[in-house]
């Protein structure tokens, strides 16, 4: 992906959000000098196999497990210090030196205990299936001017201040919502005393290095979390995430022109899957869906829950693409398909008795849309092993060349297991 005039790529899931995202920067990570994630925070859970060993990333950008690799966490991420840290020493735990590797955006906004406790409370009225880590109520203090960034720490007596204010709010608000679980303001201090040492000397204006990078020729990797149907504005809402999943909000999450990227590279699984609640139109709520979960593995990488699984469904990467203006495509994957004998495929949607090959706003009409299904023939064969498109068989070939003509993108990988060298390169 990485060439003289593409330095700057954007890497986002184009459906759900566990697509294997984390396979991808890792593999494209090789090459980068700098990875930065830009937006999201401890909901995400980017897997990466390296030999018998898996590594869960959260909030540390995937290119951690390539020694010479500078990692970013941008302006756009909310940052959940807590975890950061036990991240930061699982990985340590596991021979990962990562000492002058992670730079934190100072206008990162900081996800705190409270944050937690309202997106519990919230999920009671409100329920969006939510991965419990704080998420939404963090980006609603930081667009409503109310939330405290890490920058903040450099003043521990203004920050405990506004601590004050934000708690006394925070509890009226669990009153409000039913809660019995109150923050305490002594507690919220005290942590952010005591990580303010740790915290502080990895914090700085991180746009401007992902800048000087950008400028300097280096190659630099955005690694986006969750998925485009997730997005605030363009996903399922309200059953998305709290941030813009897609490319554009990669300029600014990590504080960079648009006109910085070069291209963006969209990863999606050789089906479907979505954790939480909303829709998801070509779910396969058949044994045959539960075939998908079983030899997917298809469990939530942070709650552990189960996924829901169906059939790749072509309007809502075509969307996809469209919203992200995405130049490459990475499918996921595709191994899991091997034992099928048929794979339908959904090409587009019957929506009150018309054909519907745009993605309809709102939860109703998504409802009622009834995927239309292509079916082509499984190929039977185990493809673990392919490591070029000629090495896969004819049907699974076929079937890649359906997906990549259904969502007008050009298929740029493939990946046929979980281990770094499961994938193939489309040159
Ligand atoms: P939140 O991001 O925790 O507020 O959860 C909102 C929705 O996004 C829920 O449906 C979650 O299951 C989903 N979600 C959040 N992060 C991820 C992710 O990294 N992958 C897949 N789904 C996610």
């Amino acid at each position: 992906m990485f060439t003289a005039d593409r330095s700057c790529l954007v890497v986002v899931g184009a459906q759900w959000g566990d697509e294997g995202k984390g396979k991808l920067v890792d593999v494209l990570a090789e090459s980068a000098d700098l990875v930065v994630r830009y937006q999201g925070g401890a909901n995400a859970g980017h897997t990466v196999v390296i030999g018998d060993e898996q590594f869960i990333l959260q909030q540390i950008p995937s290119g951690i497990l390539h020694p010479g690799v500078q990692c970013v966490v941008g302006n756009g991420v909310v940052l959940d210090p807590i975890t950061f840290f036990e991240e930061l020493e699982r990985l340590h735990a596991k021979g990962v030196i990562t000492e002058g590797r992670v730079l934190v955006s100072d206008r990162a906004h900081l996800v705190l205990p409270y944050h937690k406790l309202l997106d519990k409370a919230g999920e009671k009225s409100q329920k969006i299936g939510t991965t419990g880590r704080g998420i939404g109520p963090a980006y609603e203090d930081k667009y409503g001017r109310r939330g405290i960034r890490v920058g903040d720490l450099r003043n521990l007596e203004s920050t405990a201040k506004m601590l004050g204010e934000r708690i006394e709010r925070a509890n009226a608000l669990l009153g409000m919502l039913g809660a019995t679980e109150r923050a305490g303001v002594d507690e919220h201090v005290a942590l952010l005393t005591k990580l303010a040492p740790r915290l502080l000397p990895l914090a700085a204006d991180a746009g401007l290095a992902v800048h000087r990078a950008v400028r300097d020729g280096k190659r630099v990797l955005l690694e986006g979390a969750q998925g485009a149907l997730l997005d605030v504005d363009h996903g399922t809402y309200p059953f998305v995430t709290s941030s813009n999943t897609t490319a554009g909000g990669a300029a600014v999450g990590a504080g960079i022109g648009p006109t910085a990227i070069d291209a963006v590279l969209g990863v999606v699984k050789a089906y479907t899957t979505r954790v939480g609640n909303g829709p998801l139109p070509t779910e396969a709520l058949d044994e045959r869906g539960e075939a998908l979960r079983k030899l997917g593995g298809e469990f939530g990488a942070v709650t552990g829950r189960a996924r829901r699984c169906g059939w790749f469904d072509a309007t809502v990467v075509r969307y996809s693409a469209r919203v992200n203006g995405l130049s490459d495509l990475a499918v996921t994957k595709l191994d899991v398909l091997d034992t099928f004998d048929e794979i339908p495929v959904g090409t587009a949607y019957e929506l009150d008795g018309a054909h519907c090959e745009e993605f309809p706003t709102g939860i109703e009409p998504l409802e009622r849309a009834k995927p239309v299904y292509e079916v082509l023939p499984g190929w039977k064969t185990s493809t673990g092993a392919a490591r070029k498109l000629t090495d896969l068989p004819s049907a699974a070939r076929a079937y890649l060349d359906r997906l990549e003509e259904l969502a007008g993108v050009p298929i740029r990988y493939v990946s046929v297991g979980t281990r770094r060298d499961q994938i193939i390169s489309v040159e």
